[in-house]
C-alpha cells in the first residue's frame, strides 16, 4: 500500500537533548563482572574492562550511563566500592540474590565511563538508607572543598571532583518488590527533603523523582501527583520505566506497543502539568524515561531459578533475554516515540547496555557480540546530530486492529533536522502489509536552502521475524541499504516490508 506522509520543518518538537540516547549499568547478573570487566580476558586493559567491549558501547552511542541501580541501589552502600580493593567487603545483594565483591565502585566505573566517553548518572538509595547517606555520596562526588570526605577521595586516587551532573533519588519505590518501598507521601516526604539537602550542597545538580515502575501499577497516576505534590520545587524530573514483550506469540499486539509508551508520557506531562497549576507554577517538570526496552519478563519469571537459603552466586546469568528481529522494530518504534516527545522527555536510559537484557552480549573468555536490538540505537543515535530538532511526521497509513489500544496506525516515523540535512526514522508495524512509503519533502528543502539526497540507509527487517543473533550465530541479523530509497522532485520514496524498522539519511 502506499503511504504518503509530508516533513515540514516547521512541526518542530524540541532541539534534543542527547540525553536521550542514555543507557543504564546496574550491578546484576553479568553485566559488570564478567560482562564490561573480565580481568582474565585477551582483551582486558590493564584495569580489567573488556576493550571489546568498550569498542561496541562507544559504537552504540550512549550519552549518559545511569549507575549502580536499579533495584540493586536500594540496599546499596556506596562506600563499600571505594578505598583498597582487597579491603573491600563482600554483600549480600538481596535485590537479585547475588553475592556483591564490590571489586567495581565510584572510581572504577568513571574510569570505564571515560573509556566509553559517556557521562556519569547516579542514583542514590533510598530504600535501606536516607539523606545523610545521600549527602555523603555527593559531597565524595561533587565537592573540590577540603573535607574529611574528599581526603578520602583524593587517597583513593582522585583529587578533583566526579562533577556528577544528574541524580536519581531512589529506585521504583512505588513497587512493593523495592527493599525500602514506601507510599507516594512518605517517599514524596524523604526525596523532597533529600533534594533540598543535596541542592544545598551543589545547587548545580538535577534531580530525578521516582515516578511509576509501569504504567499498569495499580498506584500509577496518583503517584505521580502524590510525589510531585512534595517535590514539585525541589526536583527536575520525574522518572518512567517501560517494558514491553511479545505475549503468548501475539506479535499483532507487540507490534503497538510504543502506543503505551506514547500514552504513559502524555498522561505523565498530563500529570506533572496538574500539578504545576494546583501550584500556579511555570515551571516544566521533565520526564526522565530512565529504564526503557524489550523485556521477557514473564520468560524469566517462569525460568528464575529458586537459591537455597546459602547460595549466593557471583554474577550468575540473569536476564539474558535474547532479541529478535520483532523485538528490534518494536524497539526502533520506541525510539521513535521517545523523540516525537522530545519536548518533554530530556532524558532516557536504555536498560541496560551488557548481557543483561542488552543490546551487547559477552561469552566469558569468548566473543562479544550485537544484538538485534544494538542496530536501531546505534542508527539512532548516529544519525541525530548533535544540535538536532525531532520533526513530526504526519503519516497517512492504514491501521490495524489492537485489543488495547483500538485502531493503530501501520506506520510511524519522526525527523530529526540539523543544519546540514535530516534523518528520517520509520517503522512498518503492519504484519502483513508492505508500504511503498512517498515523503513530501519540498518544505524542508526550501528550508534548508538545497536539494537533498539519500546519502546512507538502512533497513532492519528479516523474513523470519524470530531470526536473532546469537553466542554460535552472531551477525545472523544486521541491517541492510533500503534498496530503492531514492529522491526525485521532492519527494523520497522508499519501500518498507511488514515489520520492519529503517533509517534514511538526507543531505
Ligand atoms: O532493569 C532491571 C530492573 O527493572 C531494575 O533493576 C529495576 O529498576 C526494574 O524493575
Amino acid at each position: 500500500t502506499t503511504v504518503d506522509a509530508h516533513l515540514d520543518p516547521r512541526a518542530e518538537v524540541a532541539e534534543i537533548d542527547r540525553r536521550i540516547f542514555g543507557g543504564f549499568v546496574e550491578h546484576l547478573g553479568r553485566h559488570i563482572y564478567d560482562g564490561i570487566f573480565e580481568p582474565g580476558h585477551e582483551t582486558a586493559d590493564a584495569e580489567g574492562f573488556r576493550t571489546d567491549v568498550v569498542k561496541l558501547v562507544k559504537e552504540l552511542g550512549v550519552s549518559t550511563i545511569r549507575y549502580p541501580g536499579g533495584n540493586f541501589v536500594s540496599g546499596y552502600r556506596w562506600e563499600d566500592g571505594i578505598g583498597p580493593k582487597e579491603q573491600r567487603p563482600r554483600r549480600l545483594d538481596l535485590a537479585w540474590h547475588a553475592t556483591e565483591t564490590n571489586e567495581i565502585g565510584l572510581h572504577e566505573f568513571q574510569s570505564w565511563l571515560d573509556k566509553v566517553g559517556s557521562d556519569l548518572m547516579l542514583a542514590v538509595n533510598l530504600g535501606t538508607r536516607g539523606t545523610q547517606e545521600a549527602l555523603d555520596l555527593l559531597e565524595y562526588a561533587n565537592t573540590s572543598v577540603k573535607t574529611a570526605r574528599t581526603d578520602e577521595r583524593a587517597a583513593n586516587g582522585r583529587d578533583t571532583p566526579f562533577g556528577v551532573k544528574m541524580w536519581c533519588l531512589g529506585n521504583e519505590m512505588d513497587g512493593p518488590w523495592q527493599l525500602g518501598h514506601r507510599n507516594a507521601t512518605d517517599y514524596g516526604k524523604l526525596a523532597s527533603r533529600t533534594a533540598k539537602g543535596m541542592r544545598q550542597l551543589d545547587p548545580s545538580i538535577e534531580l530525578v523523582a521516582c515516578g511509576s515502575s509501569g504504567r499498569s501499577m495499580p498506584t500509577f497516576g496518583a503517584w505521580e501527583r502524590q510525589v510531585l505534590e512534595h517535590t514539585f520545587d525541589d526536583v527536575d524530573f520525574i522518572s518512567c520505566h517501560a517494558y514491553y514483550q511479545e505475549h503468548d506469540g501475539d506479535a499483532r499486539e507487540f507490534l503497538a506497543s510504543a502506543v503505551d509508551m506514547q500514552r504513559f508520557i502524555e498522561s505523565v506531562v498530563a500529570t506533572a502539568d496538574h500539578v504545576a497549576a494546583l501550584k500556579k507554577s511555570e515551571k516544566r517538570i521533565m520526564l526522565s524515561f530512565d529504564e526503557w526496552n524489550v523485556w521477557y519478563m514473564s520468560t524469566w519469571n517462569e525460568q528464575a531459578v529458586t537459591y537455597g537459603p546459602d547460595e549466593w552466586p557471583v554474577a550468575p546469568r540473569q536476564l539474558e533475554d535474547q532479541y529478535n528481529a520483532l523485538d528490534a522494530v518494536v524497539f526502533g518504534d520506541l525510539m521513535i516515540t521517545l523523540l516525537q516527545h522530545s519536548d518533554r522527555v530530556r532524558s532516557a536510559s536504555l536498560a541496560q547496555l551488557v548481557n543483561v537484557i542488552a543490546p551487547i552480549m559477552t561469552e566469558p573468555g569468548g566473543i562479544s557480540w550485537r544484538q538485534t536490538t544494538f542496530f536501531p540505537f546505534s542508527l539512532t543515535s548516529r544519525l541525530t546530530a548533535p544540535g538536532a530538532r525531532a520533526v513530526r511526521v504526519a503519516v497517512e497509513s492504514g491501521t490495524f486492529t489492537s485489543e488495547r489500544f483500538g485502531e493503530v496506525v501501520n506506520v510511524n516515523a519522526v525527523a530529526t533536522v540539523d543544519d546540514d540535512g535530516v534523518s528520517l526514522f520509520v517503522v512498518n508495524r503492519s504484519l502483513t502489509d508492505a508500504a511503498s512509503l512517498r515523503v513530501d519533502i519540498s518544505q524542508l528543502a526550501e528550508a534548508l536552502g538545497k536539494e537533498l539526497t539519500v546519502v546512507e540507509s538502512h533497513l532492519l527487517h528479516e523474513h523470519d521475524h524470530y531470526a536473532a543473533n546469537t553466542l554460535a550465530e552472531p551477525e545472523r541479523v544486521g541491517v541492510r541499504p533500503v534498496e530503492d530509497a531514492a529522491v526525485a522532485a521532492s519527494v523520497l520514496t522508499a519501500s518498507l516490508p511488514p515489520v520492519s524498522w529503517a533509517a534514511i539519511r538526507l543531505a
